[in-house]
C-alpha cells in the first residue's frame, strides 16, 4: 500500500514527516493545491498534501479536488487518509475528540465533484452507499487508541459550503437530518477518491462546538486553540498507523 495523507486546515505540513522529495506534478485537471511530498513516517514511505496549499490560503471551495485527488493517483497512492477540522453537532463530538466518520451527507454546490462528466463514456455512477474504507478506518481506529487520543468510531459528517460557518437553524437540521459533524471539504474529495478506486478515510477533529451548540460565538482563536492539541494527536496517530515504536 502507497497511503497519502491530506493535511488540512492545522495540518498545512506534518511535523513528524522526514521528508524526502517535494514534487511539482501537473494533472489535466490542474495544479493540485500545493507540492506533492513524498517522505518517511514510522516504518512507511507516505505521501503527504496539504489540501489548502502551504501556507494554507485556498478556500473550501477553492480548494482544486480534482486535481489534488489525481496527482496522488498519478504519484501512485493507493489508499488516502484525510485530517480535516470540524464543528461538533452531536454531544459524543466535543472540542478535542477525534471523529473517524462512516457515513457523509453533502450540502456542497457548485463544486467540481467528477471525473466523468463532458461526455466520459460509458456513463458512471460509482456505488458510495459506505463511503469510507472499513479496513482502513479499523486500523486508524486502533492507532488512536495505541497513542491514547479522545475519539469516537462512526458518525455522519455533513458537509457544507462555507467559507462562513452555519446558522443555529442550519445545525438543528443538520442535527435532524443525522449529522454529528460539520466540515466544509470532506466533499467532494471522498467521492473523487472514490471515483478513482482508492479506499479513502477521515480523522475529523472537533475544533469546536458548531452553531448554537455553546452560548458564545465561534472564534478563530478558540479554534486555533483546540487545533494545536488535537494536531499532536493527529499526527502521533498517524504515525502509529505506519508502524512507529512506541507511537
Ligand atoms: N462548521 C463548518 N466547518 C468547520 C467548523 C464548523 O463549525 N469548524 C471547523 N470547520
Amino acid at each position: 500500500m502507497t497511503l497519502a495523507l491530506i493535511g488540512g486546515t492545522g495540518l498545512s505540513r506534518m511535523p513528524n514527516l522526514d521528508v524526502i522529495e517535494s514534487r511539482t506534478v501537473k494533472t489535466r485537471f490542474g495544479n493540485p493545491a500545493a507540492a506533492l511530498l513524498r517522505g518517511r513516517l514510522g516504518n512507511e514511505d507516505v505521501l503527504f498534501l496539504a489540501r489548502h496549499g502551504n501556507p494554507h490560503r485556498l478556500l473550501p471551495h477553492e480548494v482544486p479536488y480534482r486535481a489534488n485527488i489525481a496527482a496522488l493517483k498519478q504519484a501512485g497512492a493507493t489508499a488516502i487518509v484525510a485530517v480535516n477540522a470540524v464543528g461538533g453537532i452531536s454531544d459524543a463530538a466535543a472540542a478535542g475528540t477525534i471523529v473517524l466518520p462512516d457515513q457523509i451527507i453533502d450540502y456542497t454546490w457548485g463544486r467540481d465533484m467528477t471525473y466523468f462528466d463532458k461526455g466520459h463514456v460509458p456513463i458512471t455512477h460509482v456505488d458510495f452507499s459506505w463511503p469510507f474504507d472499513s479496513a482502513l478506518r479499523r486500523r486508524l481506529g486502533e492507532a488512536l487508541e495505541q497513542v491514547g487520543a479522545p475519539w469516537v468510531d462512526g458518525g455522519c459528517y455533513g458537509a457544507t459550503q462555507g467559507p462562513r460557518l452555519e446558522t443555529a437553524a442550519e445545525i438543528r437540521r443538520m442535527a435532524q437530518d443525522g449529522c454529528d459533524i460539520v466540515g466544509m471539504t470532506g466533499m467532494p474529495e471522498a467521492v473523487l477518491a472514490r471515483e478513482l478506486e482508492m479506499p479513502y478515510a477521515m480523522l475529523s477533529l472537533v475544533v469546536n462546538p458548531a452553531a448554537g451548540k455553546s452560548e458564545q460565538e465561534i472564534t478563530m482563536a478558540e479554534i486555533e486553540a483546540v487545533l494545536h492539541d488535537g494536531m499532536e494527536h493527529v499526527c502521533a496517530a498517524l504515525a502509529a498507523f505506519c508502524g512507529a515504536a512506541g507511537a
